[in-house]
């Protein structure tokens, strides 16, 4: 059984949509630890209710970088962490961390990437923006973790239709469910080790 990891910063209502298809014998694989930035996060309630170790950890606790990606990068390494979920996690991993993991760790983002992605767009930004472009189809995209945000090659795209009448929260919520649906999947495939990756193409079933 693989050892899976999960970063969030926020609800972590994907964190729980994992863990209920784990619950449900959908994913087999071990939730290791929750790492978070923010301790007040509803993640960390999620993961204390599920029984699995947490993590609060954030730059700022350390006086130098170094130290943060040490000390995060040994409680990963102390867990055989084999596969990190990125499910809502706001900060930008360590540089060390990503090249250590290249291609197991996964990020969840809620719009067809490479559209409506990098820096700054999250939450109710990215649902907005996609409404004033006027596209009518969104999603869910899921990929892997490179050095720049929302940029890493991708995994599994759903796509969610934008209706006449949304609002960036109808869409959002809409976009939310299709990620519930989704997002399991892809962390089985990289759990089982059966995504090949060549150069930006992701192949493997999802
Ligand atoms: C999701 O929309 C995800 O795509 C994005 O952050 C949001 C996290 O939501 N990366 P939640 O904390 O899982 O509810």
């Amino acid at each position: 059984m693989r050892n899976v990891a999960v970063f969030a910063s926020g609800s972590g209502s994907n964190f729980q949509a994992l863990l209920d298809h784990q619950a449900c014998g959908d994913l087999p694989v071990s939730f290791v630890l929750l790492v978070g930035n923010n301790s007040k996060a509803t993640a960390f309630e999620r993961a204390r209710a599920a029984g699995i170790a947490t993590l609060h950890i954030a730059p700022s606790h350390f006086d130098d970088y170094a130290e943060y990606t040490n000390r995060l990068m040994a409680a990963l390494e102390q867990r055989s962490v084999d596969v990190i979920a990125l499910a809502g996690y706001m900060k930008k991993l360590p540089p060390e961390l990503v090249a250590c993991y290249r291609n197991r760790i996964l990020n969840i983002h809620p719009a067809l990437l490479p559209a409506f992605g990098g820096k700054g767009m999250y939450g109710a930004h990215v649902h907005t923006a996609v409404i004033e472009s006027g596209v009518k189809l969104t999603g869910v995209t899921v990929h892997l973790v490179d050095e720049e945000y929302d940029a890493g090659p991708i995994v599994v795209q759903e796509p969610v239709r934008v209706l006449d009448e949304d609002t960036p929260e109808t869409l959002a919520a809409r976009v939310l469910a299709a990620e519930h649906a989704t997002y399991w999947r892809a962390v089985k495939a990289a759990a089982e080790g059966t995504l090949t990756v060549t150069g930006r193409r992701v192949s493997g079933h999802v």
